[in-house]
């Protein structure tokens, strides 16, 4: 079976264990009907499911069936749907479609987009704090204190500051890949730490997780900035030509498609390396940073 078929099965498997996660339980509470609808058109509507997939497959490493990951996978998804309703926002990126479909705010308006992404970014807490009683509560503060950290003012919101900041001036490539790391590695660095610290790995552990994670982030932000460029719309299903309309500093702006291309290159087999040498032949793993690296959308 080719590994895009697999992929695609595990995300629609995570779809069923998060919606169960984010809904059934709200059944007998009134959410108002729009922002459900909002909440769940900005989860629901396509995505590949990336940081799920990675917090599983890593915590399938340490084979610990006895614990329910589900909340973590449920909240994760709920905060990178929160990063792009706000990312996609007339005053971020103004972009009009998102996973093959028009932006939420072009459908619900700014305000509700605004609301949309607070709520889920609260709702990923309340999720974890309510469903976490089957795992020890040092390990449930230990996984989301790694959550908030890369969520908030140290990880994603502070890269995406840092978009805004540079956005029309001159960076160098360390101020570049910081941001990079910041705004779209950390969200899959919590992914993988987190699948880790649930499935009860080592502190030295953590560190070798994280360091992979970046390669794998910053190679990741790398190709959605070449796929900004080169990718088709209707395979990507985001607006191509964002950066530039935007003036944004980007990789490929900075450095050109080839040497953009070589990195995500050289920042994968890194990852690979790292992979084999300090956990051993992991071919899920591995199938999915070689994906990754060939990805189209
Ligand atoms: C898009 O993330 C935002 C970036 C960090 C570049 P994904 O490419 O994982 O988005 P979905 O969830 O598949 O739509
Ligand atoms: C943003 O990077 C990453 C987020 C924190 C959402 P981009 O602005 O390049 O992401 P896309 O291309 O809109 O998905
Ligand atoms: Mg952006
Ligand atoms: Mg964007
Ligand atoms: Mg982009």
């Amino acid at each position: 079976m080719n590994f895009q078929k697999t992929l695609a099965e595990k995300a629609h498997e995570i779809d069923e264990k998060i919606k169960q996660s984010l809904f059934e339980a709200e059944e007998e509470r009134k959410i108002d009907p729009m922002l459900d609808e909002a909440m769940q058109y900005s989860l629901f509507i396509g995505g590949k499911r990336l940081r799920p997939i990675l917090m599983e497959s890593v915590y399938a490493v340490y084979a610990l069936p006895d614990q329910k990951i589900v909340p973590f996978l449920a909240a994760i998804e709920c905060i990178h749907a929160f990063s792009l309703v706000h990312d996609d926002l007339p005053c971020m990126d103004n972009d009009s479609i998102r996973r093959g479909k028009s932006t939420l705010w072009k459908k619900y308006g700014e305000g509700m987009a605004l609301l949309c992404g607070d709520a889920l970014m609260v709702y990923a807490i309340e999720v974890i704090l309510n469903q976490s009683e089957e795992i020890p509560p040092q390990t449930v503060k230990k996984a989301l204190s790694v959550l908030v950290n890369k969520s908030g003012v140290w990880g994603m919101i502070g890269g995406q500051a840092l978009d805004i900041r540079y956005t029309n001036s001159l960076v160098d490539e360390k101020a570049l890949l910081e941001m990079y790391q910041k705004k779209s590695s950390a969200l899959l660095e919590a992914a993988m730490l987190i699948g880790a610290i649930l499935g009860q790995a080592k502190d030295e552990d953590l560190k070798i997780w994280e360091n992979i994670a970046r390669k794998i982030g910053l190679a990741f932000q790398i190709q959605d900035d070449v796929l900004d460029v080169i990718g088709k719309e209707e395979i990507l299903g985001k607006d191509i030509g964002s950066d530039e309309k935007n003036q944004k500093q980007t990789f490929v702006a900075l450095f050109g498609l080839d040497k953009a291309k070589q990195t995500v290159q050289r920042l994968s087999e890194e990852a690979l390396q790292s992979l084999n040498q300090y956990f051993g032949k992991q071919e899920f793993l591995e199938n999915l940073i070689l994906y990754l690296l060939e990805r189209q959308a």
